[in-house]
């Protein structure tokens, strides 16, 4: 019987290689793509967007978000309960002034799935915050403990049946849970799984990531930064100097070469957002990929 999974094959092969040569192949083929798709579907998004929660000045924070827009980073991430509802308000305003391909994501608790009317009233509510008559992508923000999984996965479905949202998905589900959410599926892809994925925390490369990988569903790599503590990392940076990058952007870059894989990062100041963006447009070489794998906690 099979029982080591192929990236648990992948990592003993590695260290062999790396035994012999020095330097391993990464764990994942590098992606190359700074647009991706979401989910199986045609439609492509910027590989970095941009985090809307913990906003402590919400002046600051219109300005970065605009600026985001402005320079491409069009992958915005909101929820019902950042801010109690004000961060989504402060989407829609932003984003009511650009035509340019926003593509909004929104997430709502998970126990407004529990039926399909709660459901449907929490989904409008959030659309009436953010001014839109459809959200690009709506969430469970994480997985009800005593709702059935089915259950909230149908409620979801109401959503994109009503037109509400264009896409769903679900965030903070594990491999299991994502496993039973798939299966619950009945008209609808899920496309996104929005997980906590960082250079100091890759726990979801073991099984949801090849998991991910292989159904075709985005992950949306929240706290990508570890709230900024990654900008102050001596190996992020000294590897950043080669490329003429910082830590912050070494850190993105490498979770962006990840297949299927976007990041999320939060900034409420533009001269950090116009950072980010420099995540984009090269790749860390596999030898620098490697040192990441093998020196991060
Ligand atoms: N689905 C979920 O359960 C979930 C959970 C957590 C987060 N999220 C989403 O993911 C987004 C990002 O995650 P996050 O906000 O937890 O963490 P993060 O992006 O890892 O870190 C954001 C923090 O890092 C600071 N920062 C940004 N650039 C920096 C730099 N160059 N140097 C030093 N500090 C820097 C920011 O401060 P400034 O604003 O002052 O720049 C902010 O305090 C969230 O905003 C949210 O949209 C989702």
């Amino acid at each position: 019987m099979e029982t080591t999974s192929p990236n648990l094959k992948a990592r003993y092969i590695n260290r062999f290689i790396h035994k012999v040569y020095g330097c391993s192949m990464p764990l994942f083929p590098v992606d190359l793509m700074d647009r991706k798709p979401i989910g199986k579907s045609n439609e492509f998004v910027s590989a970095i967007g941009v985090g809307t929660w913990g906003i402590r000045n919400y002046l600051d924070a219109e300005k970065a978000l605009r600026h985001a827009l402005s320079i491409g980073l069009t992958l915005i991430d909101t929820a019902e309960i950042y801010g109690s509802g004000r961060a989504e308000e402060l989407v829609g305003r932003v984003v009511k002034d650009f035509s340019r391909d926003v593509f909004i994501t929104t997430k709502l608790p998970p126990e407004r799935f529990r039926d399909r009317d709660e459901a449907v009233s929490a989904a409008r509510a959030s659309l009436r915050r953010m001014g839109l008559r459809t959200a690009d992508l709506i969430l469970i923000h994480w997985p009800h403990k005593s709702v059935p999984i089915s259950r909230q996965v149908k409620s979801l479905e109401v959503l994109a049946d009503l037109g509400l949202c264009r896409y769903i998905g679900v965030s903070n589900f594990n491999a299991d849970e994502l496993v039973e959410a798939l299966e619950s599926t009945s008209k609808y892809e899920l496309v996104v799984n929005q997980v906590k994925y960082s250079v100091y925390d890759r726990h979801v490369e073991r099984d949801l990531l090849p998991l991910c990988i292989r159904e075709g569903i985005t992950i949306q790599a929240y706290t990508p930064l570890e709230g900024g503590a990654v900008a102050a990392d001596k190996t992020l940076t000294d590897i950043g100097s080669k490329y003429g990058k910082t830590a912050v952007q070494v850190a993105l870059n490498f979770l962006i070469s990840r297949p299927s894989v976007v990041a999320i990062p939060k900034s409420e100041r533009s001269e950090r957002i116009g950072e980010f963006k420099g995540a984009l447009g090269w790749r860390l070489n596999d030898r620098d990929i490697d040192v990441i794998e093998r020196v991060s906690r």
